[in-house]
């Protein structure tokens, strides 16, 4: 068993490809075929609000076809945390629930989670399942036409950061998967890492953006190269 006493793993929509859901990146700039600034900024929520509505909840409808389900990628991470006697911590730009499907426990859904509604009037957070619609009541407040998707958009302030930093200031090992590493915050955890010492290493499908500065690097599909690594350990 390895030596490493305390690991932080990011990931990013790559390994959640497999899975049947588009990445960001790799279709020519476009996301389910929109631009992000016309569906992910809260300057395009003010502007079209059910425009931005019908784009999450077509995503949210993709995410519980029953053919989307968690992949041989995401069962390795659950497994490994669960058999881990150290601490564990993942952290995930991903807004699908497939993580959490596998079993992952210690997860930090830091860009939020397409199966949560959040009301802008009381601010509360709940499940949600269904479509959002104009007339949909807060379960919390009661207030109606207050509901937005629980995604963090451009410009907007990732959730949980204070616990993201305290464990990239304590681990020893970070692991990067599936992301282009060149959105901010996220794409800087490496190198913060790096700075506390840590072994940082890339499973990717190719090169990120920082791909040369980690210490380590595989690259593959991630339903391969994440079992591989994750069994070595
Ligand atoms: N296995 C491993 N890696 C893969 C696979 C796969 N099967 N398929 C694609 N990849 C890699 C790509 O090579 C790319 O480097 O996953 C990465 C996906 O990058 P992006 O599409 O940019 O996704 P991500 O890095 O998660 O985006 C970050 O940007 O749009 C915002 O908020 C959104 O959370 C998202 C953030």
């Amino acid at each position: 068993m390895t030596d490493y006493k305390n690991i932080v793993v990011l990931t990013g929509a790559g390994v959640s490809a497999e899975s049947g859901l588009q990445t960001f990146r790799d279709n020519g700039g476009l996301w389910e075929g929109q631009r992000v600034e016309d569906v992910a900024t809260p300057e395009a929520f003010a502007a079209n609000p059910a425009f931005v509505q019908k784009f999450y909840n077509l995503r949210r409808q993709q995410l519980l076809t029953p053919s989307v389900t968690r992949n041989a990628a995401h069962d390795a991470l659950a497994a490994f945390e669960q058999s881990f006697l150290g601490e564990f911590t993942l952290v995930t730009q991903n807004v699908d629930n497939l993580h959490q499907q596998a079993g992952s426990k210690n997860i930090f859904p830091m860009h939020g989670e397409l199966l949560k509604a959040r009301c802008v009037s009381c601010d509360s957070v709940c499940e949600w399942s269904d479509d959002i619609l104009a007339e949909s009541a807060c379960g919390h407040c009661g207030c109606r036409a207050s509901l937005r998707p629980h995604i963090v958009w451009f410009g907007e302030m990732p959730l949980y950061m204070s616990g993201i930093e305290e464990a990239l200031e304590r681990c020893d090992l970070f692991v990067s998967i599936g992301t282009s590493s060149v959105v901010y915050p996220a794409a800087g955890f490496a190198q913060v890492a790096h700075y506390n010492g840590a072994t940082t290493v890339e499973l990717n499908l190719e090169p990120s953006a920082h791909g040369s500065k980690f210490d380590k690097a595989y690259y593959g599909l991630a339903t391969q190269v994440v079992p591989n690594f994750f069994a070595k350990l």
